[in-house]
């Protein structure tokens, strides 16, 4: 672990000062995961700390910062689509910064095709590297040709200072990196090999946090479950749960992801025991075959899995899931597809997130024959999009009538004047209610059921 020393952000605000007239202003923009969009808020403060006003407007910006994303090819296409915008800019404006960072810089080809077709790009750094954005923004200040800083292994760096997003929620990592090796996924290649944050260092951002005000904490990590390895001291997921447990207040605590071969039978125990985690588990399972999960490396099976749902719903009651499918990974049959969604239908998740495979250069499912053509991919992704559907209203409608607490988070979406929350299943409210309420949570009975939300009024 390294802690952050104060110096770099005075050096570099000095030099901020010295070369702007007046205050500069950075656009920061997260791609991807709630890791990436953890690490831009750390981003954000360093940037604050240094001098930098922030903006939502790229055209009066000094600094534009993208934090990218590699895990589908679509990610990567709409920060090359973005970059692509940002030419205009430069040349009307050619002291224009523009960096990049996040997943996708840490790929050798995404270097090589920035330097040969976007060389306006003045800054490039990876995900170990947020720590070190003060040196590299004035390196690039005096050096005056683009900085390209490839650094090997994250490591977990403490002390940098956070601007949060929101008001209400926030994110805690506790974890960088993945080892699992999951044969699609370009994430332990993005991200490097798994370090855990040490308990007091998560324990103190936990109480920052509800100091502040938020109602709501989601633990981050690519798997929280096997949090704790190589730490001195001997803990597990289930122990910083039970710790952070004991803060006190009304507050839900969340966390994701759940890998399903390292979630055991004692973690789904310290939920039912706890007090503020909230009865929702994410709990991606990818695909309903075997023959699949076993190509996928991911080290359960169908069987193991549905055994762990069932626990859970006998020791958690009313209990909740969400799920992670991809669609079309190569060599997928019909017959292994048709296990999806009977998996589908026998867990009934209360959302699921559904991903057309994408292959991804350097992973070992990259290497495989996948014959099977994109069209009938897409067809399988919509018959999983209408079972799902199916899925979604009718546990939806089967909250009419219920009075449900509900953290209230913001100005609803369907009409004007109303507002949106979730109850702690992740299930969004909209009802009617004045802005005093935003952050609060609520009791609301449900009148009325979409698939997308509930919709009531709040309960006297
Ligand atoms: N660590 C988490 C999240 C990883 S990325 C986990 O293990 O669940 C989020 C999701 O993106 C994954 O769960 C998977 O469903 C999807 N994903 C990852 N790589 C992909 C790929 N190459 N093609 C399509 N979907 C992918
Ligand atoms: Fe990717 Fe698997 Fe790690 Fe998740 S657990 S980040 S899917 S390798
Ligand atoms: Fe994307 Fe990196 Fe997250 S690849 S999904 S931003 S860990």
């Amino acid at each position: 672990m390294k802690i952050l020393e104060n110096t770099q952000f005075e050096l570099a605000a000095a030099m901020l000062q010295a070369h702007y007239e007046s205050q500069p202003l950075a656009f920061v923009h997260s791609y991807g995961c709630q890791q990436n969009v953890s690490d831009g808020e750390r981003l954000r403060g360093s940037l604050l700390r240094m001098g930098f006003g922030l903006t939502d407007d790229q055209n009066e910006a000094d600094l534009i910062l993208l934090n990218t994303c590699a895990v589908r090819e679509t990610a990567e296409d709409r920060v090359w689509g973005h970059l692509g915008a940002l030419k205009g800019l430069k040349r009307q404006r050619p002291e224009l910064m523009i960096a990049l960072c996040g997943c996708m810089t840490q790929r050798e080809e995404v270097s090589e095709r920035v330097r040969r077709s976007f060389p306006y790009v003045d800054l490039v750094f990876g995900t170990g590297a947020i720590h070190m954005l003060p040196q590299l923004i004035c390196q690039r200040l005096s050096d005056k040709k683009p900085v390209f800083y490839s650094s090997d292994q994250p490591r977990v760096v403490e002390g940098l200072p956070i601007e949060r997003e929101g008001s209400v929620k926030a994110w805690l990592p506790i974890m960088q990196g993945c080892d699992n090796f999951c044969s699609y996924c370009i994430v332990p290649y993005t991200r490097g090999r798994e370090v855990s944050r040490a308990p007091e260092a998560v324990l103190a951002e936990a109480q920052e946090i509800l100091a502040a005000g938020y109602r709501e904490i989601t633990l981050l990590g690519q798997n929280v479950n096997s949090y704790g390895k190589g730490l001195l001291e001997p803990i597990d997921f289930g122990g910083l749960i039970k710790r952070l447990d004991s803060l006190p207040g009304d507050w839900w605590l969340r966390f994701m992801t759940s890998h399903p071969k390292d979630c055991t039978e004692a973690l789904i125990d310290t939920i039912a025991r706890s007090r503020h985690v909230a009865r929702h588990i994410h709990l991606p399972v990818q695909s309903g075959s075997n023959r699949m999960l076993k190509a996928m490396n991911r080290h359960y099976t169908v069987e193991s899995y549905l055994a762990l749902i069932d626990y859970a719903r006998r020791t958690i009651p009313g209990v909740t899931f969400s799920s992670d499918i991809i669609v079309g990974f190569p060599g997928e049959s019909e017959e292994d597809f048709a296990a999806t969604l009977s998996l589908v239908e026998r867990v009934g998740f209360n959302a699921l997130f559904t991903f057309i495979y994408s292959k991804r250069n350097g992973t070992p499912a990259a290497d495989l024959p996948d014959p099977i053509a994109y069209s009938e991919k897409s067809a399988r992704m919509q018959r999983l999009l209408d079972t799902q559907s199916a899925i979604g209203a009718r546990l939806n409608a089967a909250q009419i009538g219920k009075t449900l607490r509900v953290l209230t988070e913001g100005p609803g979406r369907s009409e004007d004047g109303t507002l949106m929350g979730r109850t702690e299943h992740n299930t969004i409210v909209e009802f009617t209610g004045g802005a005093d309420l935003i952050g609060q949570f609520v009791e609301v009975t449900i009148e009325r059921a979409q698939n997308w939300a509930l919709f009531g009024r709040l309960a006297i």
